[in-house]
């Protein structure tokens, strides 16, 4: 008896190990190449050390088409089951692209919806490491009915659990579509790709030549197309930073805000804060000073750092609640609101919103960017998306007018008219149609051509205009700024505001959902 337990705990064993070795040596050795982990190493790096159970390790594909079926290797290119990252459970998915070039057979489909079905049933987030080559090319209609069945589970999962996608490799045509329903995505520099389509391709059809690097590469989806979150250098900084993001976030939309013990002190005074918006309203600063003086041991975990610079979005925390914070950025385009910055900040604020994460805004914007450009692409339907996410937002909604707050985007970013709970101003707001100059230009522009000496007449009309409205003090005797305050205890009084917040309850009308301008 005894030794027929031994056979079969070797037979088990020997099965786990062929599983383990994917598709082997020579292709593990080549996928390393270029500085990648495998797919498993990869699981090691993101959770919590020993705390990975697998599930399906065994599973192989069904397909007979050209020989296929003389192939099968346990697992199918993608590793699947649950794990813990500080302690809480995540389902994760890793493609093994040494196995059939992690493509997507029914299979693999099957393995990923039942962890995205089982991260959805108990309330967890769920990470997928992408690595694919697309639809498994032998399987045909197959492949794309499983692609299709994730990019289902992908959309009824949004706003129930965090989804996060790394690339970690190639990502052709239908692995791309999964990642992009997913609420983050990380790239890995010189070693991850996203395309639809590939350059061979685009030569046949337009004839242009293109890199993989140029067309898909991370600074490429991080910098022009937006379609990326977070550009890392290799594959251990990815998974490592997936970590410090998943810290800010709760694990599922009925979920708490997640809270993190600090010993920055909660009413912490700066008085250098005082000294950071110029005077001169033309002269520009770094709003992200700002924030880092005032959240807990200045950590600010940015968002999109390398697109639409004139607007700053990321996490942070006061007094140990995790925050996401949306600034509009004076050092990039004076930080006027484009299409870009837009659409940018309306993701994160929805995301926000749809996890019960707070939303802090600084403002400082002297309006939507000018400009054939913007208006033939289209910013009033882009812009209206900022100002629909604002709009809807129903988690606590604290802002921050540091300078400039023009026009429509004054109402835009946060404004009281939106339901902006605490609406702060610093003495140095200018919460106005739009500047001094271009105002007395309009307004006055018949006495300025009359006038005796014009370039008196204007200075004098800027001065009185300035003394009059180029001032936060109008707003605040409407009642659409709550206080005035002096920049350096800006973290007290966003801390307090968020503390007599916590408990805000604020709905929208029924609704089967809205229909948020596209
Ligand atoms: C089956 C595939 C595969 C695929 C790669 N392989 N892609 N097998 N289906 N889609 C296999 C290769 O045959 C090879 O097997 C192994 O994976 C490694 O591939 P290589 O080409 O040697 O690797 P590399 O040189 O690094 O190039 C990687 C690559 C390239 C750029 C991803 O393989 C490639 O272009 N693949 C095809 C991409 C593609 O067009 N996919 C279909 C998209 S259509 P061996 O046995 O030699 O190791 C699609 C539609 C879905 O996805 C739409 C849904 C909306």
């Amino acid at each position: 008896m005894e030794q027929e337990i031994e056979v079969k705990l070797k037979k088990l064993d020997d099965k786990n190990q062929s599983a383990y070795m994917g598709g082997g040596e020579a292709r593990q050795a080549k996928h390393r190449t270029g500085g990648r982990l495998t797919a498993r190493e990869r699981l090691d790096v993101l959770l919590d050390p020993g705390s990975f159970v697998e599930l399906d390790r065994f599973i192989t594909h069904r397909c007979q088409n050209f020989g296929m079926g003389e192939k099968k290797i346990a697992g199918d290119g993608v590793i699947t089951g649950y794990g813990r990252i500080n302690g809480k459970t995540v389902y994760v998915y890793s493609q093994d692209f040494t196995v059939f070039g992690g493509s997507m057979s029914r299979t693999q489909a099957n393995k990923i919806l039942k962890i995205q079905e089982m991260a959805m049933k108990n309330g967890c987030p769920i990470i997928g490491l992408n690595d694919s080559g697309g639809a498994r090319i032998q399987e045909g209609v197959e492949a794309l009915a499983g692609y299709a069945d994730i990019f289902l589970k992908n959309t009824l999962a949004s706003g129930v659990v965090p989804q996060i996608s790394a690339i970690m490799g190639p990502c052709a045509g239908g692995a791309v579509y999964s990642p992009s329903l997913t609420d983050f995505i990380f790239m890995v520099k010189d070693t991850s790709y996203m395309f639809v389509t590939g350059p061979d391709v685009i030569k046949t059809v337009t004839h242009e030549e293109v890199t993989k690097e140029e067309l898909g590469g991370a600074l490429t989806h991080n910098q022009k197309s937006g379609v990326a979150h977070f550009a890392t250098d290799n594959d251990k900084h990815c998974l490592l930073m997936i970590r410090e993001l998943l810290n800010f976030l709760p694990m599922n939309n009925l979920d708490d805000t997640p809270y993190l013990e600090t010993s920055d002190k909660a009413d912490r005074v700066d008085e250098s804060l005082n000294e950071i918006v110029p005077s001169n309203p033309k002269k520009p600063y770094d709003i992200k000073e700002i924030i880092k003086k005032t959240v807990d041991e200045s950590y600010f975990l940015e968002v999109q750092e390398h697109y639409a610079q004139n607007i700053v979005i990321g996490y942070a925390r006061y007094n140990g609640r995790s925050v996401g914070i949306v600034a509009n950025q004076p050092q990039v385009l004076a930080g006027c609101l484009n299409i870009q910055a837009s659409i940018k900040a309306a993701r994160f604020v929805r995301f926000c919103d749809a996890f019960n994460i707070p939303i802090v805004s600084f403002v400082d914007v002297p309006g939507f960017l000018p400009g054939t450009d913007q208006e033939w692409a289209g910013v009033i339907t882009h812009g209206a998306k900022l100002l629909y996410a604002y709009a809807e937002a129903t988690v606590p909604k604290v802002t921050i007018v540091t300078r400039k707050a023009y026009g429509g985007a004054y109402d835009v970013m946060s404004s009281k008219h939106l339901r902006g709970d605490i609406n702060l101003a610093y003495p140095t707001a200018e919460i106005a149609v739009m500047g001094a100059e271009g105002a007395v230009n309009i307004v006055f522009r018949n006495e300025i051509k009359n006038a005796d000496d014009v370039d008196k007449t204007r200075k004098e009309l800027i001065e009185n205009y300035e003394s009059q409205f180029a001032n936060p003090y109008v707003a605040a005797e409407l009642g659409y700024i709550d206080e005035v305050i002096e920049p350096a205890i800006t973290r007290k009084r966003i801390i307090e505001s968020l503390e007599m917040l916590k408990n805000k309850k604020d709905t929208n009308p029924p609704k089967k959902h809205g229909n948020i301008p596209l």
